[in-house]
């Protein structure tokens, strides 16, 4: 634990030797990394590397009971895995709990050694991590929440490399500075680390050139706005082409749904010329309106793989499972809630709201242990109804800890429906284990036979992380070539929390090459 000031206020937070955001970790494709966890804190604890595709190594993926049991206080884990077929910026963070408020950090991928960018190499490389910062402590934030059965409350502020910048109140220093020089290139690799925000991303006066996200190279295009999700990642080239001066970089909210109240601070650091002196004005820039939903459509519409010779994008043109999962919040009765008799707010997909189980999944699965998860998650919705209108007031969802089962290399699509039982609201989707190709993408309800005719199946963007839209779908494909246990799940961390979450089983394949690996000896106990 480490004491830490923001916003001008102090209080004890998890790191991860001592530094928030936590250490980069650099690596090469190809690379085999040992990583040592010891826990010193009072909480169990693991990391989760996200975006690495883990091939047959499903234990070191690391969310807690899921694949793994936590490592406890005074105990440690080594985390063992190889980087096959991935370069690029990815993130890793605590998966247990709210800890990875502050328990992240940026996992950059080098291509291998002699293998260039397949975009103009950029003179320098910059890591900037967005987040969010409560000036009280995260966990007792979700335990209120969870007692009421309401909201937890929103952030204080976002912060850019761990800082909000000078706020009103509270004229901090330190906040982040990026010096550059005139004419040269900078590399920005952008994580969003927040736990329940996604966010714009602009700098004034400068362009940003979108080369890659989520660690897979896409088409270049120029923006001036940058939407990012948790748990997503975006690398933009900059060209530094002002004769001097210093330019305010912010990361607002995007959130297009009626929010009631907001008053989490846009961050905000700066780009400073060399030779600018200190005192002079910051060139400001006013972030999008967190409704700006035509500014997020125009960014993610733009998104391609780059789909070239040496970096192909290998949709699945044919499918043998095609799944339609509803994601939404709703309303519970809960009798047990503070005031007594009112109702909880509830999460879930096709009306399961998961449940955590007191044993990793992955262990129950490869040791037999009967009990822990059944096989039955339902591959779609249990009715149907206007998903994007307004639905049933009660969601009505069943507690579970059910799993979806998959062939080993079965070629599966996931049509992610939003609800707006509550709210329609924009969920960021993550399924650990794999990347995936967005499709298709609409408003509405998603319609079986017209809808699949407009899919792309050549260049769609292929990620770990992806925003289902407000009140309407996206269709992904993967193969299923990862023989394990495979968390997907909302990133907004409270979503999760409240079981907007679900796993995929893959079975062995026959090869050596698909079959998970035998256990670590270390592996933690639960
Ligand atoms: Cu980045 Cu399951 O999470």
């Amino acid at each position: 634990m480490k004491n830490t000031t923001r916003l001008c206020s102090t209080k004890p937070i998890v790191t991860i030797n001592g530094k928030f955001p936590g250490p980069t970790i650099y690596a090469r494709e190809d690379d085999i990394l040992l990583i040592k966890v010891v826990n010193h804190v009072k909480y169990n604890i693991s990391i989760h590397w996200h975006g690495v595709r883990q091939l047959q190594t499903g234990w070191a993926d690391g969310p807690a009971y899921i694949t793994q049991c936590p490592i406890q206080p005074g105990q440690s884990f080594v985390y063992n895995y190889t980087i096959t077929g991935q370069r690029g910026t990815l993130l890793w963070h605590a998966h247990i709990l709210w800890l990875r408020s502050t328990v992240h950090g940026a996992l950059v991928i080098l291509p291998k050694r002699g293998i260039p960018y397949p975009f103009p190499k950029p003179d320098h490389e910059a890591i900037v991590i967005l987040a969010e910062w409560w000036k009280s402590d995260t966990e007792a934030v979700i335990n209120e929440a969870l007692n009421s059965g309401l909201a937890p409350n929103v952030s204080d502020a976002h912060t850019i490399n761990g800082h909000p910048g000078p706020v009103p109140n509270c004229p901090s220093k330190g906040g982040f500075t990026l010096p550059v020089e005139p004419g040269k290139s900078y590399l920005l690799r952008l994580i969003n680390a927040a736990l329940n925000e996604e966010l714009f991303f602009k700098i004034a006066g400068h362009s940003l050139t979108v080369v890659e996200v989520d660690a897979t190279y896409v088409k270049p295009f120029k923006t001036d706005t940058v939407l990012i999700a948790p748990g997503q990642t975006t690398n933009v080239v900059v060209l530094a082409n002002k004769g001097g001066g210093k330019y305010m970089m912010a990361a607002s909210t995007f959130m297009d749904t009626p929010v009631v109240t907001v008053d989490n601070l846009t961050a905000t650091a700066t780009l400073h010329y060399s030779g600018t002196l200190d005192a002079s004005p910051t060139a400001f820039t006013i972030p999008p309106a967190r409704n700006a939903t035509q500014v997020a459509n125009n960014f993610t519409g733009s998104l391609r793989s780059l789909n070239s010779k040496k970096y192909p994008a290998n949709v699945p043109v044919t499918v043998d499972r095609s799944l339609l999962f509803t994601v939404g919040l709703g309303i519970n009765p809960c009798p047990t809630c503070i005031p007594a008799n009112g109702s909880r707010v509830v999460a879930g997909i096709n009306n399961v709201t998961f449940v955590m189980p007191s044993i990793a999944l992955l262990q129950a699965h490869v040791f037999k242990i009967k009990g822990v998860f059944t096989t039955d998650f339902p591959g779609n919705p249990p009715f149907r109804f206007n998903y994007s209108g307004s639905g049933p007031a009660n969601l009505g969802t069943s507690n579970g800890t059910k799993v979806y089962r998959l062939p080993y290399n079965a070629t599966v699509q996931v049509v992610l429906q939003d609800t707006g039982i509550i709210a329609p609201e924009n969920h960021p989707v993550h399924l650990h284990g794999f990347n995936f190709f967005a499709v298709g993408r609409g408003l509405g309800n998603f319609n079986p036979q017209t809808d699949p005719k407009n899919f792309n199946l050549v260049d769609p963007v292929e990620r770990n992380t992806i925003g289902v839209p407000s009140g309407g779908w996206i269709a992904i494909r993967f193969r299923a070539d990862n023989p394990g246990v495979w968390f997907m799940h909302c990133h907004l961390e409270v979503h999760t929390t409240w079981g907007l979450k679900m796993a995929f089983l893959v079975d062995n394949g026959k090869g050596p090459k698909e079959s998970l690996l035998p256990p670590p000896k270390d592996l933690p106990k639960c």
